[in-house]
């Protein structure tokens, strides 16, 4: 039996430039160290450090499985280590996503994001990863609904035979922390019933019946396992494809839709994701417009293969960008068209979220001030 091989991909916002935008290069420089120590103490075989607008996004290889202590720890220490550099240079929010002092054994609730899948490498594993900020988990749903239900998007489901057979998809509920796998296309209504409400259903998994997991998105919620606002989720997602898995193009088609996804300034806006390259995802636009990088590359021998030559150390790897194409200019003109538009809301619903999505609220002491002055209509 082949042995398997762990892809992780934490992230988390440790501190930025100018306010909620850019982690500085020595942040990113002293996270590769740390990675690099990963791999050196033999529990890493691979790494690639990168980010989108203000978070950071380690990308991991390795023979541990999921949940991993040491791996996990391997991520918070290069996270505390940025933080402790940010803190340096007196950026802004600098250790904003860590949420305690001490590692507890597995990031997930100690403020970083995780999207973590093992499975058994094939002779070819092209994977996608994609990155996320100012916008929380369900983000990635309606993408994942057209990906793996849509046959409109994925013409695959209908003329590949290995694709045809369906997938199943786990849906969790993000509020109350429970979760369910359910068959589509058998049950694809039911799962949309479910996860159109994207307060409070993500999609977590996707599984292929014969090739295992297809797809994984982080969907820790950082404002309630802190029991306050510190930072939108800002998720990642990495989906394995072709040969009976979506083709990378099926993969990328539903973000030439930019969709209305709910965080952007003070995560509490409806803006249009707009997708773009890594090196173009600085907040430009009232901080946002919410932004989706989306980088190719091949898992091979359990390391990471871009376009550097073979063999290259780990951390030296150069995935394809996707989203840096001009390709993606109308989409980019029209997402803009759009922000710009609900921007024109002001603080008016539905360019502001519905009141208990709010990450920052005044209404408590506004109703309070007002308070003796209701009178019955
Ligand atoms: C949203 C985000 C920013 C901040 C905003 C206010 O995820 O990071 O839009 O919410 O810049 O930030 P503070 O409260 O730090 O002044
Ligand atoms: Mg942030
Ligand atoms: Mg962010």
């Amino acid at each position: 039996m082949s042995e398997k091989i762990t892809v992780s991909l934490i992230k988390a916002d440790v501190g930025s430039i100018a306010g909620h935008s850019r982690p500085h290069p020595k942040m990113m420089e002293v996270a590769s160290l740390a990675m690099s120590k990963g791999v050196k103490d033999g529990l890493l075989l691979d790494y690639y450090v990168t980010r989108c607008g203000d978070d950071m996004e380690l990308l991991m290889t390795h023979r541990n499985g999921e949940n991993h202590k040491g791996v996990h720890e391997i991520a918070w220490n290069a996270f505390m280590d940025a933080a402790q550099e940010a803190k340096k240079m007196h950026l802004y929010a600098a250790g904003q996503d860590l949420l305690s002092d001490a590692f507890s054994g597995n990031v997930r609730g100690q403020g970083p994001g995780a999207a973590e899948m093992e499975f058994v490498e094939r002779p070819t594993e092209p994977m996608l990863i994609f990155m996320a900020d100012k916008c929380g988990p369900a983000a990635y749903s309606l993408p994942i609904a057209k990906i793996f239900m849509d046959p409109f998007t994925t013409t695959g489901l209908v003329i590949d035979p290995r694709a045809h057979l369906g997938y199943d998809i786990e849906v969790v509920d993000v509020i109350d922390h429970k979760k369910v796998i359910m068959s589509s296309p058998a049950e694809m209504y039911d799962i949309l019933a479910l996860i159109g409400d994207t307060t409070r259903f993500a999609v977590k998994r996707v599984l292929h019946r014969d090739i295992g997991i297809a797809a994984v998105v982080s969907t820790e919620k950082l404002n309630i396992s802190a029991g306050k606002y510190v930072g939108k989720d800002d998720p990642v997602m990495m989906v394995r494809c072709q040969s009976g898995l979506p083709a990378v193009g099926e993969a990328l088609q539903p973000f030439a839709f930019p969709q209305l996804v709910s965080g952007w300034m003070r995560g509490s806006h409806y803006g249009a994701w707009y997708p773009c390259a890594v090196d173009e995802s600085d907040p430009t636009y009232h901080d946002g417009p919410p932004r989706v990088c989306s980088l190719g590359l091949q898992i091979s021998n359990g390391k990471i293969q871009g376009i550097e030559p073979p063999n290259s150390p780990p951390g030296n790897h150069k995935p394809l960008d996707y989203f840096a194409g001009k390709e993606w200019d109308p989409v980019r003109n029209k997402a803009m068209e759009i922000s710009i538009y609900m921007r024109g809301h002001g603080p008016f619903m539905p360019g502001i979220v519905s009141p208990e999505e709010l990450e920052y609220t005044t209404r408590p002491d506004v109703l309070k001030k007002i308070e003796s002055r209701m009178e019955p209509l």
